[in-house]
């Protein structure tokens, strides 16, 4: 990965953290997006003492804020001129209906909105750096997702399985119409279900989360085995050129029949650019 340009996002703890840290070790260039400075410098502190890879930069920006995304993506371009990895991976579970700095329900919003922000206003570099990978990170709860054009910000009622459920479901959705739109350009994207993993995320997530993952916390993976199939999209030769699929330890995967619908898919594609004012 010597000369290469990765970003994660949400790289200063779980699966995120451990992306960073492998690419790094691999020697790439990681470009880690953090929403908290101190958290995100005291990480990169750490994987730069890990590895000895003296190139590894902070950028901070809350994915849920689509001016601090795009604030993101400016001062990348500013410093680099060429992007061969993107990792979405920022996420979480969000407990209560909260809305972000744009007045939009707080998990579509990080989850959903975020990664396809942020990819498209980067998607120049990506297609200049080619061959470059985009790598999404989803769940296999997207299988629970209802998708309802009209209640995509869970306006009616909020369930918090449901809000993340139906990110997720986006997160599939977001790859495969992606993938259909860089045909030929010589820039992957995948999405990923990493296993249960016993990250902050049930932490973050409410008190009957965080009481879940005290008590179950031990039957989960380790954000080490979490990030593998990750890294494996992020870096292996194996995987050059495969594009639009949802894997899972290493394997590709038929996702739900809802995320194969390309219609779906072209709408919720239509509905995002209006929602982050990229049309
Ligand atoms: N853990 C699981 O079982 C599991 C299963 C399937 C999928 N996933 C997915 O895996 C991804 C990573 O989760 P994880 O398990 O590694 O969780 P984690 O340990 O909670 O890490 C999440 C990372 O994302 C960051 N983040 C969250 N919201 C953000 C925002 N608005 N802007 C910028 N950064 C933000 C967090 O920052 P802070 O440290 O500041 O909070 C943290 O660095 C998520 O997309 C999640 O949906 C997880």
């Amino acid at each position: 990965m010597k000369g290469r340009i990765c970003m994660v996002t949400g790289a200063n703890a779980g699966i995120g953290k451990v992306t960073a840290l492998e690419l790094a070790r691999m020697g790439a260039t990681v470009i880690m997006v953090c929403r908290n400075r101190e958290k995100g410098e005291a990480a990169a502190a750490e994987i730069m003492s890990k590895t000895g890879n003296r190139s590894v930069h902070l950028l901070v920006g809350d994915v849920s804020s689509q001016k601090e995304v795009r604030e993101v993506a400016a001062q990348f371009k500013d410093r680099f001129d060429s992007l061969h990895v993107l990792v979405n991976n920022a996420g979480g579970l969000v407990p209560t209906r909260q809305l972000s700095a744009d007045g939009i329900e707080k998990t579509f919003a990080t989850n959903h909105l975020g990664y396809f922000l942020l990819t498209n206003l980067l998607l120049d570099l990506l297609v200049k750096s080619a061959p470059s990978r985009i790598v999404n990170i989803s769940s296999d709860l997207h299988r629970f997702a209802k998708l309802d054009f009209s209640n995509l910000q869970s306006e009616r009622k909020y369930a918090q399985f449901q809000a993340y459920a139906l990110s997720k479901l986006a997160n599939v959705l977001f790859t495969y119409e992606l993938a259909r739109r860089l045909d030929g350009k010589r820039v992957t994207v995948n999405c990923v279900h990493p296993g249960g993993v016993n990250s902050n995320f049930y932490n973050n997530s409410g008190r009957r989360m965080r009481f879940y993952s005290k008590f179950f916390g031990w039957t989960m993976r380790s954000p080490e085995k979490g990030a593998e199939t990750i890294i494996y999209l992020a870096s292996s030769p194996e995987v050059e050129g495969i594009s639009g699929k949802y894997f899972k330890d290493k394997k590709a995967v038929s996702s739900s029949k809802l995320s194969m619908d390309r219609e779906n898919a072209r709408r919720l594609w239509e509905v995002s650019e209006e929602m982050v004012k990229l049309k």
